[in-house]
């Protein structure tokens, strides 16, 4: 496993059902479902850093109502990079075919120091089998799907957390809790 960054600090958030479903079955749009308060929540994790990195399954759930910000530059991983070239706004939607330890190394060179990822399934097991998170941000909806994206590719991992906080959102029970990794 790789040795985590001294400079930067890597973040993964994430929104789920009880049942550790990312994604109601096969819906892309999960905000038909998320709390109004877990996405107050993430508006303001989001406003703490100055990179987000998802998978390009991600950015085509968001793209319609993702909002570019001279301040913040999103990074999206994808095999085929050149298919976005026209999109790329340097230093605000860059697409990249990069390992997630690739990508840490050359953000934390260009100066970045808080990197938060936010899905999906690929991309959060990817960055925490390289070693590279330190914080975990867990969102869990009072919600049952049976079916959906997990948290976790499909995979077989074994990485110990520590649960720092633990807070109840709202009356109907969502519960954020943050984890760091040990
Ligand atoms: N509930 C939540 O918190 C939450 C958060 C985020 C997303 N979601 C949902 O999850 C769904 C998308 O998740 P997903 O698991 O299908 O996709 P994803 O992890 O967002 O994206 C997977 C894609 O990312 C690219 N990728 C991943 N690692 C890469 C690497 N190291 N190098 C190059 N490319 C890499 C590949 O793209 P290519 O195929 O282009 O090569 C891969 O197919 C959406 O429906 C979204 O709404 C939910």
């Amino acid at each position: 496993m790789a040795e985590r960054f001294e400079v930067v600090q890597v973040s993964v958030a994430a929104v789920m059902s009880v049942d550790g479903k990312l994604t109601r079955h096969d819906e892309a749009n999960i905000y038909e479902w998320v709390s109004d308060e877990d996405q107050q929540n993430f508006r303001e994790l989001i406003g703490e850093q100055d990179v987000i990195v998802m998978g390009r399954g991600s950015y085509e759930a968001v793209q319609q109502s993702l909002k570019l910000n001279p301040k913040r530059l999103r990074v999206v991983l994808t095999t085929h990079p050149e298919q976005f070239s026209e999109r790329s706004i340097n230093g605000q939607l860059e697409f990249y075919a990069q390992s997630p330890q690739q990508l840490v190394a050359s953000l934390e060179n260009r100066g970045y120091t808080n990197i938060l990822v936010v899905g999906g399934s690929r991309m959060i097991s990817e960055f925490l089998e390289a070693g590279l998170v330190n914080q975990l941000y867990v969102t869990i909806e009072p919600r049952l799907f049976g079916s959906g994206k997990p948290l976790t590719a499909d995979k077989p991992i074994d990485i110990q957390l520590q649960l720092e906080k633990s807070q109840v959102l709202n009356d109907q029970g969502t519960v954020l809790q943050i984890y760091t990794v040990r």
